[in-house]
């Protein structure tokens, strides 16, 4: 049976502090990690589908095409530490290569990475795994029977984009202070390119993208006790090219008050709540960024469009 260790219960009232702290500025915001209750998670698994979406499908094909280089690059055998495990498929592929000794998906998405953990073990009875239910985008320490040695840490599908440049720095360096020498990291960017791909992969034909966007209503409505009602706000979704930034808001179709337990919003017609960003970089750019976080480029891989990056880094020699 795989291990599964929930370190933090999801504190419910720092969760909603946070929330209503977003929700009461001028410019309203919440963070993207609350686009991933139950539904959302399957919302974002149906996008990932999309024709519109071309990342999933873009890395699958590079981490295909490239499997045994990339095994090569960061090692058999290592603790596969997988930073938003999902429903752990990327990682899965990738285990007849990678032949992990220890695998730790971590995410906050607690239930959903049950199911997933628990299906995963059914298939790979051998392998250890220690699922952790835990937001990783705060600090958080390893359960002990995850030793500090040969770890990898695994973070696919351009997830690193929902940071600041800044506060993506700030992220990486603490992988890069949790990895001893042989520590690595295979990271994937997803790269700028024009906009009216990045445009559609975020506004699709089918509003699938709109209805995971809609959807945090949903789970704000359930968190909160608060009474937004989904019809009367749409999804907005486009590049911001200065900003080199995919933006998610939501925009209120009419002037309305939104309740909750303890206090309320008025919304005027047309303002919005911004729900995700989404930074797009250059080959280049994201380079020299894992370097300011104390990583060494080892090897890039890049599909033939040049749309997106696979990348395998290294701890700094002086970190380690
Ligand atoms: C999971 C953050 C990589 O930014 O492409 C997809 C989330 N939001 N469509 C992305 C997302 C809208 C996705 N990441």
């Amino acid at each position: 049976m795989a291990q599964f260790i929930q370190r933090f219960h999801a504190d419910k009232s720092a969760i909603r502090d946070e929330l209503l702290i977003g929700l009461q500025e001028p410019q309203a915001s919440t963070s993207p990690k609350y686009l991933y209750d139950a539904l959302g998670s399957k919302l974002f698994e149906a996008i990932c589908e999309l024709p519109e979406y071309y990342p999933t499908r873009t890395e699958a094909a590079i981490f295909d095409a490239h499997a045994d280089e990339i095994a090569v690059s960061v090692g058999r055998g290592r603790t596969v530490i997988d930073l938003g495990a999902g429903n752990c498929a990327k990682a899965a592929r990738l285990f007849p290569v990678l032949e992990p000794a220890h695998y730790v998906p971590i995410d906050i998405s607690v239930d959903f990475l049950r199911d997933s953990v628990n299906t995963l073990q059914q298939r790979f009875p051998e392998m250890e795994i220690t699922a952790l239910g835990v937001d990783f985008s705060a600090p958080f320490a390893f359960p002990d029977n995850v030793g500090p040695a040969q770890r990898l840490f695994f973070y696919p599908g351009s997830s690193i984009g929902n940071f600041s440049p800044d506060d993506a720095v700030a992220f990486l360096s603490r992988l890069a202070q949790a990895g001893d020498r042989d520590g690595g990291l295979l990271i994937s960017v997803d790269l700028v390119k024009a906009k009216p791909v990045l445009d559609a992969a975020y506004d699709d034909a089918l509003g699938v993208t709109a209805s995971f966007n809609l959807n945090l209503l949903n789970h704000l409505n359930a968190v909160l006790e608060a009474d937004f009602d989904v019809r009367s706000w749409q999804h907005v979704g486009f590049f911001n090219t200065e900003l080199s930034r995919i933006e998610m808001h939501l925009e209120s179709k009419s002037a309305q008050t939104v309740r909750w337990r303890g206090g309320c919003r008025d919304f005027a017609a047309g303002e919005r709540i911004h729900t995700e960003n989404s930074y797009k970089y250059t080959a280049e750019g994201f380079t020299a960024l894992l370097e300011r976080a104390g990583f060494t480029l080892q090897q890039a891989w890049i599909d033939p469009l040049g749309w997106f990056m696979v990348c395998h880094a290294k701890v700094n020699e002086s970190l380690s």
